[in-house]
């Protein structure tokens, strides 16, 4: 069936797929994105997308999200950004976030994409040394 073929997708994507609800409670992490952040699906699910990162946007989060709902005017959403996410045990580490906003049934939710950018960071780096 056609569900069970987009849950393969999303449980064997390379990129991290989250989902929030409007308050930016995590409903879903696919396995990806448990690999990247250090979390179990259930250690994550039911927390606030924020625990995933690091001050000062943790403390700013829900304030993005009540910004967007009440002016409608999205910064990441439909742009993508380059952000800073903070694994369970500390590290931090620089991905690529696009945001989408879905209308499931009924209501509101959000999903976040996460391309890991440390390679590409790393190397980066090593060519602004030689340059
Ligand atoms: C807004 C950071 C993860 C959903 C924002 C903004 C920042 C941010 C800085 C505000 C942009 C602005 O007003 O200029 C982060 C960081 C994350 C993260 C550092 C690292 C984990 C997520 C995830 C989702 C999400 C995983 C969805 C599943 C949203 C939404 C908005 C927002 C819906 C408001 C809409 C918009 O500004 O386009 N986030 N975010 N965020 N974020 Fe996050």
């Amino acid at each position: 069936e056609n569900a069970a073929l987009l849950i393969a997708i999303i449980q064997n994507a390379i990129d991290g797929i989250i989902t929030i609800d409007e308050r930016g409670k995590i409903e879903s992490i696919n396995p990806s994105a448990c690999l990247l952040f250090g979390y179990a699906p259930e250690e994550a699910i039911g927390k606030n997308v924020s625990i995933l990162m690091p001050p000062p946007d943790k403390e700013q989060h829900d304030e993005y999200l009540s910004r967007y709902q009440q002016t409608g005017r999205a910064h990441i959403i439909g742009v993508g950004r380059e952000v800073v996410g903070q694994k369970k045990d500390g590290t931090l580490f620089p991905f690529r976030l696009g945001i989408s906003e879905v209308q499931y049934s009924g209501r509101k939710i959000y999903t976040g994409f996460i391309h890991d950018l440390t390679r590409e960071k790393e190397a980066e780096d090593k060519l602004k040394e030689y340059a």
